[in-house]
């Protein structure tokens, strides 16, 4: 079986990368993390890619003069590590239109909402204030409407009375950890 090669993208604390990366260290899974990039040098994740041998890039937007350049060399770098999917795992940042269409079909990201409700961030404050009784989160394609492609799959949690964002939010994660491997599993069995 020839892995597909995944390009992990993230911002911060790289849970849902973490979750990838323990899928992947089963031989039967059908993809590997060839490179993670994040638009934060702190990013918490960055350090755990390094730690697993992975090839870990920093590209912080404020050392570019545009948007343009910023995704420039992102690009760069994604086209010369032959990737085959790339996953936005809480990259908090908008991809420009000509970005996702460069890659529409291979770009996915998760999201901490049953879209195409709460679209956006505080997703589980909302959810809350909505009077919600299933909240969720939703593994989508990405297009240039944010949270906006078509979705691939979600996990569905019960909100409970007392409920606070973080309590959900907990309770979200977990399901994020599990939804979002199995789902791009079965996109790189395919
Ligand atoms: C996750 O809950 C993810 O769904 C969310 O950020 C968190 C990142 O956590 N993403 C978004 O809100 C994207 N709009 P992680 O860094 O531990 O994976």
């Amino acid at each position: 079986m020839q892995r597909k090669r995944l390009a992990v993208f993230i911002s911060g604390r790289g849970s849902n990368m973490e979750a990838i990366l323990r899928a992947t260290q089963d031989d039967s899974y059908p993809a590997e993390i060839a490179i993670v990039i994040s638009d934060n040098e702190d990013a918490v994740g960055l350090e755990t890619a390094v730690d697993a041998d992975i090839a870990a890039f920093a590209f912080e937007r404020k050392d570019y003069a545009s948007k343009a350049d910023h995704e420039a060399a992102i690009i760069e770098t994604i086209d010369e590590n032959n990737i085959d999917l790339i996953c936005l795992a809480g990259y908090m940042r908008l991809l420009s239109g000509d970005f996702t269409q460069r890659y529409a079909n291979t770009l996915i990201n998760i999201h901490p909402s049953l879209l195409p409700k709460h679209k956006g961030l505080d997703t589980h404050e909302r959810a809350i204030k909505a009077g919600d009784k299933i909240h969720g989160c939703t593994v989508h394609y990405v297009s240039e409407e944010m949270d906006g492609g078509e979705i691939i799959a979600q996990a569905e949690v019960p909100v409970l009375n007392d409920d606070t964002p973080d309590t959900l939010a907990a309770r979200v994660l977990v399901e994020e950890h599990k939804l979002y491997p199995s789902t791009i599993a079965k996109l790189c069995a395919d």
